[in-house]
């Protein structure tokens, strides 16, 4: 008898696999648990409280569905910081390029963000007091969950960038 492998994953119940995940989403800096892995899209749940100041540049539109709890996304135009909130039961798209940072207080809160694959991840650091650009960071990313922890770090260690050159404000860093 040959061995059919199923060329699909089967259907599986959301709600489970976030009850099933709960400590990974409470678990920062990320709190992501990815649904696929090796997927032309980049499926996966955050949770909260999350603690990150990093900008991220995506190429593509991002897909956000706040299941549980309320998130706002920090975000930084050419006009200068804003405010996008995305309350529980909200879907968002967010467009191309535009620098964002997710910010999930509620440690009960969940959601669905879907992103496409791209080859590598981009992100940005600003002073948090005037503004101005600070740094920016473009690696290759496979795993959501291992990959960023390292690049937050790596920022965190540069003084030299941290360091506002307009205003003298130092950036906290990964804290
Ligand atoms: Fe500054």
């Amino acid at each position: 008898m040959t061995l059919f492998q199923k060329p699909y994953t089967l259907p599986f119940d959301l709600h489970r696999f976030m009850r099933e995940n709960e400590e990974l989403l409470k678990t920062p800096p990320t709190n992501v648990k990815a649904l696929w892995r090796d997927t032309d899209f980049i499926v996966f749940l955050v949770g909260g409280p999350n603690r990150r100041n990093d900008y991220h540049e995506d190429p593509h539109e991002e897909f956000f569905y706040q299941i549980k709890g309320d998130i706002h996304l920090n975000i930084m135009t050419d006009a200068g910081p804003d405010r996008i909130d995305i309350p529980e039961g909200n879907v968002f798209l967010l467009p191309p390029r535009l620098l964002h940072s997710p910010q999930r207080p509620d440690p009960s809160s969940v959601g669905i963000v879907v992103e496409r694959v791209r080859p590598t991840e981009i992100f940005h650091w600003f002073c948090p007091k005037c503004h101005t650009h600070l740094h920016r960071e473009e690696r290759p990313v496979t795993d959501i969950e291992k990959d960023l922890p390292p690049i937050y770090q790596a920022f965190h260690d540069r003084h030299d960038k941290r360091l506002c050159p307009k205003c003298g404000t130092f950036h906290p860093g990964k804290d």
